[in-house]
């Protein structure tokens, strides 16, 4: 098991990418804090990964509040006595439109999620990877950050900032032995899926988009969750501030 005796908080982990993630953790040996705004949601993937033989506990959190995202790290020491790995995996997006149409208080809920999070979730787990001796940070980015759809303009935006904020925090870090990555993911089935799209989720639209990927078909929790394992285990200490397209081709 590549995960064995290390600890991770996977944000967003109700359901999507950060379920896969959290599972794949799970099933590698991680005991993982499933965190998410959506506390049943966070409960329920984590009585299924104990079901299943694995070490969870599920977390109410939303990770724009500071006392939240405190207590999400405690919780991963409380239950667990230490953290190795924080997944920064919970994201917001407005639905395809104008930028033009965006109203501010969207935009501010997708910068606090997706860029401002990644800071309160460093604030909290850096003084514990210090004392630990090192750690590993993972951001869930975008396609949208190198290769933007019309009609995302402030959620590409947002995962741009991401990218550079992973780039930033892993030369920033890198001294403490805390690295720090990101994923970015071509469009995926996930509850994300129709927002992005802009149009109703039929089998004609998917295939529109579907066309835009070399490889022809949408990311799945699972093609993220191997990625997010990579970065996460022993075989990827010289690894640090790479930004990884999960995309099937369509950032080429
Ligand atoms: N689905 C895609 O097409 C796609 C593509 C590229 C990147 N992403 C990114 O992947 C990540 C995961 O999204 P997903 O596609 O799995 O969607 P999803 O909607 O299935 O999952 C997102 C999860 O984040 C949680 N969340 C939202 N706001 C939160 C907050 N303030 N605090 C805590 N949790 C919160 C939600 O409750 C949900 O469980 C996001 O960062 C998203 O931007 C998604």
């Amino acid at each position: 098991m590549r995960l064995e005796n290390k600890v991770a908080i996977v944000t967003g982990g109700g359901s999507g990418f950060g379920q896969g993630i959290s599972e794949l953790f799970a099933a590698e040996g991680a005991a993982v804090v499933v965190a998410d705004i959506n506390g049943p949601a966070a409960v329920a993937v984590a009585e299924a990964i104990g079901e299943a033989g694995g070490r969870a506990v599920g977390v109410q959190a939303d990770v724009t509040k500071r006392s939240d995202v405190a207590a999400m790290v405690a919780a991963a020491s409380e239950n667990f006595g230490r953290l190795d790995i924080l997944v920064n995996n919970a994201g917001a997006a407005h639905r395809n439109k104008s930028m033009l149409e965006v109203s501010e208080e969207e935009f501010d809920l997708i910068y606090n999620v997706n860029v401002k999070a990644i800071y309160l979730a460093a604030l909290e787990a850096v003084p514990l990877f210090r004392k630990q001796g090192g750690g590993c940070i993972i951001n869930t980015s975008s396609t949208a950050a190198l290769r933007p759809r019309p009609g995302l303009t402030v959620y590409n935006g947002s995962k741009g900032a991401a990218n550079i904020m992973t780039k930033s925090m892993a030369v920033e870090l890198a001294p403490e032995k805390i690295r720090v990555n990101a994923i970015c993911p071509v469009i995926g089935e996930t509850g994300l899926l129709e927002t992005f799209m802009g149009v109703p989720d039929t089998p004609e639209n998917r295939k529109k988009f579907e066309a835009t990927i070399p490889l022809g078909r949408f990311s799945t929790p699972a093609d993220i969750a191997q990625a997010a394992l990579y970065f996460a285990a022993d075989e990827a200490s010289f690894i640090t501030g790479v930004c990884m397209e999960v995309d099937g081709g369509r950032c080429i």
